[in-house]
């Protein structure tokens, strides 16, 4: 007897173009994808970053353009990156009014900042010479009370710049509490807070270590997260929330779906996923290879990360994406 699968048949709703695009569940949109973008101070031209091919490090008027484009391109937003030019031991150029980051900050707001929010790196490892994402005691170790008032410090210099929203992506305890008063008190009740709630330590931040030139010797493991723990970032995420956070974030996002699927059914607020450096570079290095076909690749990682739940995603593809959605019907 020929085995028949009876009057169910799964193959009806993929048999067509059409037929798959009336029953797709996930879909991608522009506004749901946030560019992160890197500007150096002292730059003349932009600079390429080896390890991520097509990306670059941004003079200020090279930056201006692309936040111009990502803004045509209809995107949720830009996150800012900036490498100062000096570094010390507590960062001081983050809270300098005139520090790069800051000024990119206002370039971007006079670009684009009725189109798109403009959104800003809070850490200070770009800014210290150490490299760690907060100051040290003497013995070396990340001092937790004394970064989160540099934090303090540097959310309000970001405020003053115009930053629509702020991305607390330190994972210091106590940090969204601090820089949601901070703001509050200063007057900026309307700037945002973004906590990158659920950040691990992850190898795949790699190539973004060259992006900012990162000075760091060792890891962020007494900070960071612990690849091991998915129930530990719910309690992460119950945290930021009651501290006051807008958006919570899960980071890395392709080996941490699982935890995305988690935080996305569990939060009350939207919630993001960052597609990293190092997730970036493993397609770029197998597409140029010509191991995996690129635009495709692309399209499934991002509506992978999309199914599993983030409400918007920051990826380095942003813009170029938003350009094959155009082109697209789907
Ligand atoms: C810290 C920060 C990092 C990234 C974003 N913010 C690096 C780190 O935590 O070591 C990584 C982003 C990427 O890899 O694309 N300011």
């Amino acid at each position: 007897m020929t085995p028949t699968p009876g009057r169910v048949r799964l193959r009806r709703t993929r048999a067509t173009p059409a037929m798959r695009r009336l029953v797709a569940e996930t879909r991608l949109h522009p506004a749901e994808l946030v560019l992160p973008v890197f500007v150096r101070e002292g730059l003349t031209e932009p600079r390429p970053i080896t390890s991520m091919p097509g990306v670059v490090q941004h003079t200020r008027d090279s930056l201006k353009q692309a936040v111009a484009e990502a803004a045509a391109a209809g995107l949720g937003g830009v996150m800012l990156f900036a490498i100062p030019a000096v570094r010390d031991a507590v960062g001081s150029q983050a809270t300098e009014p005139d520090g790069i980051l800051n000024l990119a900050i206002a370039d971007a707001v006079a670009e684009a900042g009725d189109a798109l929010v403009v959104q800003a790196d809070l850490c200070l490892d770009e800014f210290t010479d150490h490299g760690h994402c907060g100051v040290l005691t003497p013995t070396g170790t990340v001092d937790n009370d004394a970064t989160l008032v540099r934090y303090a410090d540097m959310a309000l210099a970001q405020a003053a710049a115009g930053a629509h929203l702020v991305g607390l992506s330190g994972m210091m305890d106590g940090q969204t509490a601090v820089v949601r008063d901070a703001l509050d008190d200063a007057g900026h009740q309307d700037v945002a807070v973004l906590a990158y709630a659920a950040k691990y330590a992850s190898a795949f931040y790699g190539p973004f270590r060259e992006a900012v030139e990162s000075q760091l010797e060792g890891d962020r493991r007494t900070y960071q997260m612990d690849p091991a723990n998915r129930r530990e970032a719910a309690r992460e995420i119950a945290i930021d929330i009651a501290e006051g956070a807008d958006v919570v974030m899960v980071k890395p996002a392709m080996s941490y779906l699982d935890v995305l699927a988690d935080v996305a059914a569990a939060s009350t607020v939207p919630v993001a996923a960052y597609q990293v450096s190092g997730e970036y570079a493993m397609i770029e290095a197998a597409a140029a290879n010509g191991w995996i076909e690129r635009r495709r690749a692309i399209l499934e990682s991002v509506l992978s990360i999309r199914r599993a739940g983030a409400d918007h995603v920051l990826t380095y593809y942003a813009t170029e994406l938003a350009g094959w959605l155009a082109e697209e019907t789907r």
